[in-house]
């Protein structure tokens, strides 16, 4: 693309919000990229679709840093695939998603992810990968050059559930040198593990073992231990980390007391722990709302939802799973059995537009920031989450003013509920771009096909990024 090639698309009218400021302009598409930022009182160029933006916001096209698509996990497997995920993230104005490659019992972590990258190809959208140690051996450090060859340079650790995805803490250490080695980062899931064991005993001991009693089972300080015990090991490397589904303030300001240190430590977010809080778990089907961590309780979530409005969290991840009621169900009064997870690649948008933007205050190019640029940038992606000429045309169309309920029955991921249902949303996406491809629009969603492609990481600078 040049600044001669003809334009393609063109949208008009409309305020172009990225991280670093807002301002009315026109967006001219080529080639499915970003060919210029137009003035908005110039003339708009001719031969090229035009859309008319007025009164909306045009915003970047959402990076989900934290899907997953058809995961197998423990006992049980996601019911969605490649192409329903990314048909629904288009839907909900995502138009990258990051998937994990996580190892079946045996596999190895690289063979995990060549795996993930085979079944991408179905995908409507862009995606990208995140590896996955559980045991450092002699391989691991070849397996990880390979894995950083192929375009993987984020590395999925769990301090919890062993014996199925655990890593302990030399295993976290070793990973996070390799990758700080070769311009990547660790991205854990921190709760510890002797906590939650010991919690879930003493609770299924006294029957308060199901789903309506998993926060007991999880609680707050097992996730702050482990954040700081995986934080000395960033620090003590000199490495970058990023800290998946935070739910807590305490553990927010670790990550933010750490980064005063000098400590390259990121946070991410959920919607569900900004909008719900634990009164899910005594309504009519707690299952629906199992997830590791929990929903906590009402102040802690006014406490966290302060602390992204005050800027103070770098992304916002759906953590994504595609469980169905049925299979929530079948274990349910035993939380050690039950699949963990919602489903809210769709929704991210809306829910956490509404509760940050609409509800708190959030700056509008904060926002952006969390849901797109920021996600983009930590996992090496330069052509997505900014609207400026030569990035991707990843753009969404949305009307602030506009509302619409939550409903799974007008929802297209693979299961049978949303844990909104029957919530009022604003932050609907009213079209689509993806790569220059109208995918969304009055006329509802154009299936574009298995055009995805799976993007290579970039080597992430040795600073700070965000
Ligand atoms: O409950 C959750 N978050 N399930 C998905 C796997 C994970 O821990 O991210
Ligand atoms: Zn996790
Ligand atoms: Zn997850």
């Amino acid at each position: 693309m040049t600044a001669k090639d003809p334009a393609d698309l063109i949208v008009y009218g409309g305020t172009v919000v990225n991280a670093t400021g807002s301002t009315p302009a026109t967006v001219v598409v080529s080639a499915g990229r970003i060919q210029s930022l137009l003035d908005a009182d110039l003339p708009l160029p001719d031969n090229a679709r035009v859309i008319d933006a007025s009164g909306s916001l045009v915003i970047p096209g959402g990076v989900d840093p934290h899907c997953h698509i058809g995961q197998r996990l423990g006992e049980y497997a996601a019911l969605d695939d490649y192409e329903q995920a990314s048909r629904a993230a288009l839907w909900g104005g995502t138009t990258t998603v990051i998937d994990f490659a996580i190892p079946d019992p045996g596999q190895s972590p690289l063979d995990a992810v060549i795996e993930r990258r085979a079944l991408a190809r179905t995908s409507r959208c862009d995606t990208a990968l995140h590896g996955c140690v559980i045991t450092w051996d002699d391989r691991t450090a070849g397996q990880i050059e390979q894995m950083v060859a192929l375009g993987v340079r984020t590395i999925k650790l769990f301090t919890t559930y062993r014996d199925v995805v655990m890593a302990g803490p030399d295993t976290i250490l070793e990973v996070l040198r390799a990758l700080h080695q070769r311009g990547g980062l660790g991205y854990v899931h921190a709760e510890a593990n002797h906590v939650i064991e010991d919690a879930q005993e003493l609770a299924l001991a006294a029957h308060r073992g199901g789903s309506r009693d998993i926060g007991e089972t999880r609680p707050e300080i097992a996730e702050s231990a482990a954040v700081a015990q995986v934080l000395a090991t960033a620090e003590h490397l000199g490495a970058p980390v990023y800290f998946v589904h935070q739910t807590t303030a305490e553990a927010v300001d670790l990550v933010r007391t750490a980064r005063r240190r000098g400590v390259r430590a990121y946070t991410e977010t959920c919607p569900h722990y900004l909008t719900l809080d634990e009164s899910v778990y005594a309504g009519d089907h707690p299952e629906r709302f199992v997830c590791c961590p929990p929903i906590r309780n009402a102040h802690s979530v006014t406490q966290l939802r302060s602390r992204a409005v005050l800027g103070d969290v770098d992304a916002l991840g759906s953590d994504h799973c595609c469980y169905s009621t049925t299979q929530k169900l079948e274990h349910h009064d035993d939380v050690t059995r039950m699949p963990n997870g919602l489903p809210g690649v769709e929704t991210r948008l809306p829910v956490a537009f509404t509760q940050l933007v609409e509800r708190g205050g959030m700056s509008l190019e904060r926002f952006v920031a969390m849901f797109a640029t920021n996600p983009a940038r930590l996992n090496g992606l330069p052509l997505k989450g900014s609207i400026t000429p030569g990035a991707d045309a990843d753009l969404v169309v949305l009307d602030p003013a506009r509302r619409r309920t939550a409903t799974s029955s007008h929802l297209h991921m693979a299961t049978d509920y949303t844990p909104y249902e029957g919530r009022e949303l604003t932050g609907w996406p009213s079209m689509v771009i993806s790569g220059g491809r109208v995918v969304l629009d009055e006329d509802g969603f154009h299936d574009p096909g298995p055009v995805g492609r799976a993007l290579h990481s970039s080597a992430l600078p040795n600073r700070l990024l965000t």
